[in-house]
């Protein structure tokens, strides 16, 4: 069944409680994942929890209270801050992953609210993953990719 124009996505998902335990979830991995946790300045998550939670809330057509409180989302701007490199997106992924097949939402939920924040996710990796990571993951493959393709012209010799 898809979600009637009479029904928003956060109603039909179960509204706040629904939102709070899977927002909950997700900054329980991301606490407890040291790479990742780096990235967020406050020693207190909590406040970061709500901010997202309210993001999210109003995204999926709930209460508008983040924006009436924190402006515009203007998410890339938000994130300049911080490196989001591929790697980092990649966790965060994983542990919203987590959180959503905990959230109690349906199959078919899940995968439209997936859909969503894979894309808005890769939309904000905004750093390249750092040479020694590329190493680690594509093994002797990754030294040539890092040697330019072309040389600097030069000037014709004469
Ligand atoms: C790609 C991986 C991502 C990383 C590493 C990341 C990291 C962060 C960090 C470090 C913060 C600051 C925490 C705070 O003090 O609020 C933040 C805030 C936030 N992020 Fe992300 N984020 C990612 C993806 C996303 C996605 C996909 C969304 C939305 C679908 C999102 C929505 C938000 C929102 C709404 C805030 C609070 C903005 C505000 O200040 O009002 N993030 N994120």
């Amino acid at each position: 069944m898809t979600t009637s124009q009479a029904q928003s996505f956060y109603d039909a998902v179960g509204g706040h409680e629904t939102f709070v335990r899977l927002v909950r979830t997700f900054y329980a991995g991301v606490a407890a994942d040291p790479e990742l946790r780096a990235l967020y300045p406050e020693e207190d998550l909590g406040p970061a929890e709500v901010r997202f939670r309210m993001f999210l809330e109003q995204y999926w057509g709930g209460p508008t209270t983040y924006s009436e409180t924190r402006g515009h989302p203007r998410l890339g701007m938000r994130h300049g801050g911080f490196a989001v490199t591929p790697h980092a997106r990649d966790l965060w992924l994983g542990h919203m992953r987590t959180a959503l097949q905990e959230s109690g939402m349906t199959d078919d939920q899940v995968a439209e609210f997936w859909a969503y924040v894979t894309r808005a996710a890769h939309f904000l990796v905004n750093s390249a993953d750092p040479p020694q990571a590329v190493d680690t993951a594509e093994g002797p493959r990754a030294t040539p990719d890092l040697i330019p393709v072309e040389e600097t012209p030069r000037p014709p010799s004469r």
